[in-house]
């Protein structure tokens, strides 16, 4: 494979998804968004897609009787473009084991913290009263296990003293918007893999995130 086709799901701003759309455009993804979906109808990220000519829909969970429910609509949704991969950017749903057995091995997610450390939520604030010095974001392949699959690549931040929750967010943004091209280039090209819960780089296991 040397050009994917991309699935991106959002639920809200969608600078990640920009940050694909852009790299897509000048040619450093190797692929072509595909679809974009969203959980939520006011998500800004489905103007950036309309913006782009990316197909977009939105799947409002709220609609759905239950998790399985919801899940199963967007999978065959998302069967419907036949996407080699699905970049989870900002989509604040937990799939369930379902859905990522039916595409195991091909759905990243965008998390903004150095993982293992601050799964979860509210990672910025999180990171600052834990008085870490640095701080950041990773890209990891989507196991059932929340925030617990195998990461791909690392971009860290300082922490600088008296750094709000605000600014350190934005620098953690920033690096998000670079990594997040390069792991979805490296899978387009071949190079990255998950096998048996485990990343493989350029035939290896990778036994350390890349790193910015
Ligand atoms: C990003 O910071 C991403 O890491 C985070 O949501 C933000 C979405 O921003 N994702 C999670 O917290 C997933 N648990 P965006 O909509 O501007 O791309």
């Amino acid at each position: 494979m040397t050009s994917v086709r991309l699935a991106v799901l959002i639920s809200g701003n969608g600078s990640n998804l920009q940050a694909l759309i852009d790299a897509a455009a000048n040619g450093t993804l190797h692929g072509e968004i595909c679809v974009v979906v969203s959980n939520r109808e006011q998500a800004f990220g489905l103007q950036r897609a309309q913006r782009a000519n990316i197909p977009n829909h939105v799947l409002a969970h709220d609609e759905f009787e239950s998790r399985a429910a919801f899940d199963q609509a967007l999978l065959k949704l998302l069967d419907g473009y036949s996407p080699d991969l699905i970049a989870l950017a900002g989509f604040m749903r937990v799939l369930g084991g379902e859905f990522v057995e039916h595409y195991a091995g091909r759905i990243l997610n965008v998390h903004p913290s150095l993982l293992p450390r601050f799964p979860g939520l509210d990672t910025h604030a999180r990171a600052l009263r834990a008085g870490a010095r640095e701080h950041g974001a990773s890209i990891h392949f989507v196991t059932e296990e929340l925030d617990a699959g195998p990461v791909v690549i690392q971009g860290r931040v300082a922490v600088r003293e008296n750094d709000t929750e605000a600014q350190l967010a934005e620098r953690v943004h920033e690096v998000e918007h670079r990594i997040y091209p390069a792991a979805v280039a490296w899978f387009a090209q071949g190079r990255l893999s998950c096998e048996d819960q485990r990343a493989w780089f350029d035939g290896q296991p990778l036994h350390q995130p890349k790193l910015l």
